[in-house]
């Protein structure tokens, strides 16, 4: 029978996710695999561990890998605190955010949003008006990255805010971790969720979350058993901390060899250096599409580096553009999603793809294609 794997083309994937992988972090997947409570398999769990906390810029001890993507990240932190009733304030402006909000409403939480129109970033003002409206929230939820429109949030400015309330502070990182700035006890972040595919270039499969103390203590407080048995964090909580390890589920033991490799290929890199790199790619692109009179969508503040929306110039076939840099140059990028769809590329330089010569190589084959 003839083996597909053999014929898997090696793309540059410039699109949202997934991204490039680490050689390196290949290396890590073809590693043995441990025993989920063998004591080797432990030592890494904790240094895993510890390079989590590291570029989340948090003490939290309860910052490990979920096992599952980006939105398994997202699920956990609704379903460890939520209950029926709760009322949530999320803040909207792209596929996320709307995600987000879903999956509060499913656990019966009482939703209010903030809406920006999108591709431009939530106004602090409008998070303020909200908040000081009379509901006391349980939780506020914002994107920093949104993947959906190359949109960054101000997390840090609606964190100040946050604090000044008694409601636990939720932020999105699929997209940011690793690509730019983190500080989760900057921010005031109790909870906090990320995937592997972006800009840590390991392939989709782990949710790095962190939630706080003050989480924790939401969790021990709840009336109600958490509604999912899988995403447990007080169940998690026994296999991932503690000088007795229990089982819970199976670990993804190969991933998380993979997430630790590439948090050390950073810390190697140095996080700085890594958020420099994203921008320095970010702004090479910019001023080659500038040359061939292509635009982005979003203003220049609220860019992010890492997700450049690409605006599609009149008369230009959006699909077909986009099958050709596939199928002519082994290029991937993403499509506009929802309101966007037709009208924007979405272009990641995320984590190993954020290399000047990948830049050069779009750029040449956009020209080609257009
Ligand atoms: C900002 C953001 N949040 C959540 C998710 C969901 O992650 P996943 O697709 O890995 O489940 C994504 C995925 O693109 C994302 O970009």
């Amino acid at each position: 029978m003839e083996n597909l794997l053999s014929k898997v083309p090696d793309v540059l994937l410039m699109g949202p996710g997934p991204s490039c992988v680490y050689p390196e972090v290949y290396k890590a997947l073809s590693a043995p695999t441990l025993g989920h409570l063998d004591g080797e398999f432990i030592r890494i769990m904790d240094e895993t561990k510890g390079l989590l906390r590291d570029i989340m810029n948090t003490e939290n001890a309860m910052t490990f890998p979920v096992s599952g993507t980006g939105s398994a990240g997202m699920e956990t932190c609704f379903v460890n605190i939520i209950e029926p009733g709760d009322p949530v304030l999320v803040l909207v402006n792209g596929v996320f955010g709307t995600r987000m909000s879903d999956v509060a409403s499913r656990l019966g939480a009482k939703v209010t949003t903030v809406e920006a129109e999108w591709g431009t970033p939530i106004r602090v003002e409008e998070v303020r008006k909200a908040i000081s409206a009379g509901t006391s929230y349980k939780l506020v939820a914002a994107v920093h990255a949104e993947t959906s429109t190359g949109v960054l949030n101000p997390v840090d400015e609606i964190g100040k805010i946050v604090a000044g309330t008694d409601a636990l502070y939720l932020v999105d990182g699929v997209t940011s971790l690793g690509g730019l700035p983190v500080k989760l006890d900057e921010w005031g972040a109790d909870l906090f969720y990320s995937g592997t595919q972006k800009c840590l270039s390991v392939p989709p499969g782990l949710a790095p979350c962190s939630f706080s103390d003050r989480a924790l203590k939401a969790l021990k407080q709840r009336s109600s058993k958490v509604p999912n048995w899988y995403l447990d964090v007080s169940m998690l909580a026994n296999y991932w901390e503690g000088a007795k390890r229990a089982y819970h589920h199976t670990a993804p033991i190969n991933m998380i060899y993979a997430l630790y490799q590439s948090l050390l290929t950073l810390a190697e890199e140095g996080h700085e250096n890594s958020f420099a790199r994203h921008k320095q790619c970010h702004e090479q692109l910019v001023r080659g599409l500038e040359k061939i009179g292509v635009e982005l969508m979003v203003d220049e503040p609220a860019r992010l580096p890492m997700l450049n929306a690409v605006k599609v110039p009149d008369g230009v076939d959006e699909e077909s553009v986009r099958t050709r840099l596939r199928s002519e140059h082994n290029i991937e990028v993403g499509a506009g999603l929802g309101p966007l769809a037709g009208k924007i590329w979405r272009v990641g330089l995320m984590g190993h793809t954020a290399r000047p010569e990948n830049v050069d190589r779009f750029l040449d084959a956009l020209a080609k294609v257009l």
